[in-house]
């Protein structure tokens, strides 16, 4: 911690914070895991993958993210948990924020870290999904509505309306905007084949999945991200302390989160996300960049008309002609291992690892596993997924509920 007598002045120009070493579990069903281990593994990796190390007595604070815990495994206080595997007595917080509590815990480290009160802090999200296979639908609706979950919905019900309204306001009648919806997880899906911690390693055409079991009309089974366990780490420094610790980190450059309404029936649309749109241009602004510089980004496919949506919000399409954008792109964007999306003069890989599609989505682990994936690719060790070409600047989009909670982090190389 920094000593109290230290000016804490913000530069505007100056990163918030620098992840030196980052971490992850496997994702899938891990049944034998309890939930603190995959937390405790995950934390394991990330310090171990710090290029000068670290010793864990120079960890100054802990912040965590997880959804259904005390639900799924009937466990609570994961701060007295985690002192007991880390052997430390620092300050541990925990975050609740649905689908993106692990952002919303990263977001709350940024907090500490650009005031100065903290220099050195280990980020974690994680989630134990599978032990409650048969009661997980009405679990995850601990996010959304009670009156939405009173008239029936589950989750994919929600999407499937917010799918529904999309295909109705802008692709009705045309069989190519249900060709995109079903191309956004054959993407997804290709892009995972190479990553070794994907819960799912298979292709999947886009008519497999127009042909995938019937889940909520007009959301089909492959259209879904996975039920999943799993956990994920990052270790943040302030920009000063980076260099102790690596000499490539990666800086965080913008760390900016936007909320809505939790129902869907209070908006003013569904076929776009208000707090996605908040929170990317504040984050742009805040980073000085405009979303042309951006080369990556990590979307939350949750249900592939969320990256459609994310397409038009970020400004990357326009309203409504997202599906047209996806449709062209999958033969014409191909790039190595990769299918880009290509707009009027810029293009953008999203997802390069599978994203919550086909890489998993174990729900507090995601928004860190995005960041994860993003660190990888810009100091090109992500394996067998890395990008072909330099990534220099990559953003992350973490949704909770049906868009009740947007945070978006923008990295770039230090
Ligand atoms: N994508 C790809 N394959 C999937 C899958 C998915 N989303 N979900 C399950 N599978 C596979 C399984 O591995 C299994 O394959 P196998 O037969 O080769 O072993 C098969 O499909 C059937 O699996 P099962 O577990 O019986 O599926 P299910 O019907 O219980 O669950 C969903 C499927 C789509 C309902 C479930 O994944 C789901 O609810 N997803 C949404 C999760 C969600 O709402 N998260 C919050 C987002 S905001």
């Amino acid at each position: 911690m920094r000593d109290d007598s230290e000016t804490m002045v913000f530069i505007k120009d100056k990163p918030i914070a620098a992840i030196v070493g980052v971490g992850r579990t496997k994702f899938g069903e891990l049944w034998y895991d309890n939930p603190e281990k995959l937390l405790f593994e995950a934390g394991l990796n990330c310090m171990q993958s710090v290029d000068k190390g670290i010793h864990r007595k120079q960890l100054e604070a802990c912040f965590f993210g997880s959804f259904l815990y005390q639900t799924t495994n009937k466990i609570g206080l994961m701060s007295g948990h985690m002192a007991k595997e880390l052997g430390l007595n620092i300050p541990i917080s925990m975050t609740e924020a649905a689908c993106a509590s692990g952002s919303s815990a990263l977001y709350n480290a940024c907090v500490a870290l650009r005031s100065g009160y903290y220099d050195v802090v280990l980020v974690g999200g994680f989630e134990k999904m599978t032990d409650r296979s048969s009661k997980i639908s009405d679990d995850l609706m601990f996010a959304a509505d009670p009156n939405e979950f009173s008239a029936g919905y589950t989750f994919s019900g929600l999407y499937a309306t917010m799918m529904a309204r999309y295909i109705h306001d802008y692709g009705e009648g045309k069989e190519e905007c249900n060709d995109a919806l079903a191309m956004v997880a054959s993407k997804n899906h290709h892009h995972a084949i190479k990553n070794e911690y994907a819960q799912f390693r298979r292709e999947f055409t886009p008519d497999a999945v127009k042909r995938s079991s019937l889940v909520a009309h007009p959301i089909r089974l492959l259209h879904c991200s996975p039920i999943t366990d799993g956990a994920a780490a990052l270790l943040l420094t302030s920009p000063e302390k980076a260099k102790q610790f690596t000499d490539t980190p990666i800086n965080i450059v913008a760390s900016k989160q936007a909320t809505d309404s939790i129902s869907l029936y209070t908006r003013d649309s569904i076929t776009s996300i208000k707090a996605t749109k908040l929170a990317v241009r504040a984050a742009l602004e805040e980073a000085n960049l405009s979303f042309k510089d951006i080369q990556m980004a990590e979307v939350h496919d949750c249900f592939t008309i969320e990256e459609i949506m994310f397409l038009e919000d970020s400004g990357f399409y326009s309203k409504g002609e997202g599906w047209k954008g996806v449709y062209e792109s999958f033969e014409n964007g191909k790039n190595g291992k990769h299918i880009m999306y290509i707009s009027e003069n810029s293009q953008l890989i999203v997802n390069p690892g599978g994203g919550l599609k086909a890489d998993g989505h174990p729900v507090g682990a995601t928004g860190v596993r995005q960041i994860y994936e993003a660190y990888n690719q810009i100091r090109a060790q992500a394996g067998g997924q890395q990008i072909e070409g330099p990534i220099e600047t990559a953003l992350c989009h973490n949704i909770g509920g049906t868009g009740a909670i947007c945070n978006i982090h923008i990295l770039r190389k230090g």
